[in-house]
């Protein structure tokens, strides 16, 4: 596994041979984005399987507790514990077809997604969406990907996304690999941009949406998208359908994961706040359904009244 903690300063590999090991993984964010954590968790769940335990209730019990708000965690435990006979063989199986499909997805949403995008648009995202947050290509990433590869995308302004600077730090560096043209920009400089006509678009990922559109991701998003409502922007959300949660009705019961107060008072663990400063670090906010434009999911484009079963 990739360790996204380190990155883009150190490029290091974990090798992960217990399940415990990726619960771990996942908690602290050695791998994150939500279509990432399932999949990481789904070969979790094979190694729980190889190691002899051929009940997975506790392994599954044990990963599905790393981080609570993204579905997608969950949903990929879930279909490894249907198999009928949970063998090495037979959950390895499933996790590579799990992280197949989600390969498969994306390159769909960004498909789907592409000519939602105006022509020659200067698009605004946040957080990491891209090939390190789900098997390849990405989701919101993956039409920012798609449509730049169409001709369609001019410029990319890249939230850097505080605390954890997934997107000063990850996207970045996708998008330099990929030669994308896009300035990196404080999370307080997307509203005087979008006052001043430089973003036309605004694409963000998920990590699980109720039936009504509310849609739960990286803290900020929901701040972006009350700002592209104000400015007459589109405020589009892409993700998988393994990020759908149509059993809610609505984002109010979407579990927000609350972070260690150090994620905020450190940086590259140098302590900049006085000691003793109270902290609240939530890691996700949740979008009202009225102020997304549309859901892009591998299977179309969706505009509410939702019918995501
Ligand atoms: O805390 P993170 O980095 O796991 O949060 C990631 C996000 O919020 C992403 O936007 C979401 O998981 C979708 S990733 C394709």
């Amino acid at each position: 596994m990739l360790d996204q903690r380190v990155l883009p300063r150190k490029e290091v590999w974990l090798e992960l041979s217990q399940w415990e090991q990726v619960r771990d993984a996942i908690r602290d964010m050695a791998v994150r984005g939500a279509p990432a954590i399932g999949v990481s968790a789904a070969y979790g769940l094979a190694l729980a399987a190889q190691q002899g335990d051929h009940d997975l209730t506790n392994a599954r019990n044990g990963l599905a507790s790393a981080r609570p708000t993204a579905v997608n965690l969950v949903w990929a435990l879930d279909r490894i514990m249907a198999i009928h006979e949970l063998t090495f063989d037979a959950v390895l199986a499933e996790a590579r077809a799990i992280e197949q499909e989600d390969l498969a997805m994306n390159h769909q949403i960004g498909l789907n997604g592409a000519p939602l995008v105006p022509d020659q648009a200067q698009v605004l995202t946040v957080c990491n969406t891209g090939s390190l947050a789900t098997s390849g290509h990405g989701t919101a990433l993956g039409i920012v990907r798609t449509a730049y590869s169409q001709g369609r995308l001019k410029h990319v302004w890249s939230c850097e996304t505080r605390p954890r600077l997934q997107g000063l730090r990850l996207t970045a560096w996708e998008l330099l690999q990929d030669g994308i043209p896009f300035h990196s920009i404080a999370d307080s400089a997307a509203a005087s941009l979008m006052r001043a006509g430089k973003v036309d678009f605004v694409v963000a990922g998920a990590d699980r949406i109720a039936a009504n559109g509310d849609s739960a991701n990286k803290i900020g998003t929901y701040s972006l998208a009350v700002l592209a409502k104000h400015h007459g922007i589109p405020f589009v959300i892409a993700a998988p359908s393994s990020t759908l949660d149509p059993a809610l009705t609505d984002g109010s019961a979407i579990p927000i994961e609350e972070r260690d107060a150090s994620e905020l008072t450190d940086i590259e663990g140098v302590r900049v706040a006085p000691e003793g400063c109270p902290v609240y670090n939530p890691g996700f906010d949740v979008t009202p359904g009225e102020l997304v434009t549309a859901i892009v999911t591998e299977r179309g484009i969706h505009h509410a009244p939702y019918n995501f079963s």
